[in-house]
């Protein structure tokens, strides 16, 4: 890949990890910007976040089509009308179908709460409270057909405090998140990190594809 990459990002809600690509991609030496926006829902917040930085949006919701494959199908004409290299998942509540995975396959991005592959899935931060783990965090991955199981581009980790609960926790993991989508957007961007026989792979001159945030802070 050459140039700065078109990315086109999925949202369902708040787009807070929008905003953090948005800022990223604002930057003069950032390898991609944010060509489209589309979400499923016509009141998610992140629509009008991007929209206030200027970049095109549009509602393709999901309850207009038929099937899975139906809504995937104009996810993928409306990126590919903008001319869209990257798909980035940013709080996306919708599986894909099997054909969509394919048609973008490593070139899509998500991110999850969580350090998979553990809490995979709904409820991470809940879940990883419930385990007692001491360490949480957030991953972004390739997206594959099975759902937050795809091959791992970049993790961040984050303390889980004796004193947490789930709101707590997600903030933390939250500042971390917006950390790490813009790192891994960046590696794959560059061409860093590819995938390559359902590994990835990573450049020699690739940034280190992971973070911490120790000690708490
Ligand atoms: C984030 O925690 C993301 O990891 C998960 O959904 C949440 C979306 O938050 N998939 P936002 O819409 O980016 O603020």
């Amino acid at each position: 890949m050459s140039g700065r990459k078109r990315v086109g990002v999925l949202i369902s809600g708040r787009g807070s990890n929008l905003v953090s690509l948005i800022e990223a991609a604002g930057q003069p030496d950032f390898p991609a910007e944010i060509a489209l926006v589309i979400s499923n829902k016509a009141d998610a917040l992140g629509l009008v976040r991007a929209a206030e930085a200027g970049i095109a949006t549009a509602v393709i919701d999901h309850k207009a089509y038929k099937g899975r494959e139906a809504f995937d199908t104009a996810l993928t004409a409306a990126f590919k009308e903008a001319g869209v290299d990257i798909v980035c998942n940013a709080g996306f509540m919708r599986l894909h179908s099997a054909v969509f995975v394919r048609e973008w396959h490593g070139r899509q991005l998500n991110i999850h709460p969580s350090l998979l592959p553990a809490f995979r899935g709904l409820h991470p931060h809940a879940q990883a409270l419930e385990a007692g783990v001491r360490v949480a965090g957030a991953t972004v991955h390739f997206v594959s057909e099975d759902m937050d199981a795809g091959p791992i581009i970049a993790q961040g980790a984050v303390p889980v405090l004796p004193s947490d609960d789930e709101d707590t926790l997600s903030a933390r993991i939250l500042a971390m998140e917006h950390r790490l989508f813009p790192l891994a957007l960046r590696l794959v961007a560059t061409g860093a990190a590819q995938l390559e026989g359902g590994h990835v792979v990573y450049g020699a001159d690739a940034a280190p594809p992971f973070l911490a945030s120790f000690p708490a802070p």
